[in-house]
């Protein structure tokens, strides 16, 4: 489930981008099962709440090492941030329509941002 090409090689970045997947992944499963509303409210919400713990700590990390592009690294997390939270809130007004694409938002922004952002920017 996690390949290797994943990784960016600074442990606990990797424990903490797997634990991101997991979350997607058991998202994914929840609507694919037709699992209940609240239970796929729950697991935004963790998502959601995991995220957002995930970027202070890798901004923090950029900061102690003096790593170079914080700056545009944050802002790619903010902007991230800002449209999770609209998708979450637009999710809870209109529970059927915004799994999916709520999914695929996520999916393709964390695998495309660690791929290209993450692993140049926290070496
Ligand atoms: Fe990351
Ligand atoms: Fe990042």
């Amino acid at each position: 489930m996690f390949e290797k090409g994943f990784k960016i090689g600074v442990p606990f970045v990797d424990a903490q981008h797997e634990e991101m997947l997991k979350i997607l992944f058991k998202l994914e499963k929840a609507v694919k099962e037709g699992r209940d509303e609240q239970e796929f409210s729950g697991i935004v919400e963790e998502l959601v709440d995991y995220t957002r713990y995930h970027f202070t700590q890798e901004e923090q990390y950029m900061l102690d090492e003096g790593l170079p592009n914080y700056e545009n690294h944050k802002r790619h997390h903010d902007n991230y941030t800002e449209r999770i939270l609209e998708l979450q809130q637009k999710h809870l007004e209109d529970k059927k329509a915004m799994s999916e694409e709520l999914i695929d938002i996520m999916k393709d922004w964390s695998i495309s941002h660690v791929y290209n952002m993450d692993k140049r920017d926290l070496k």
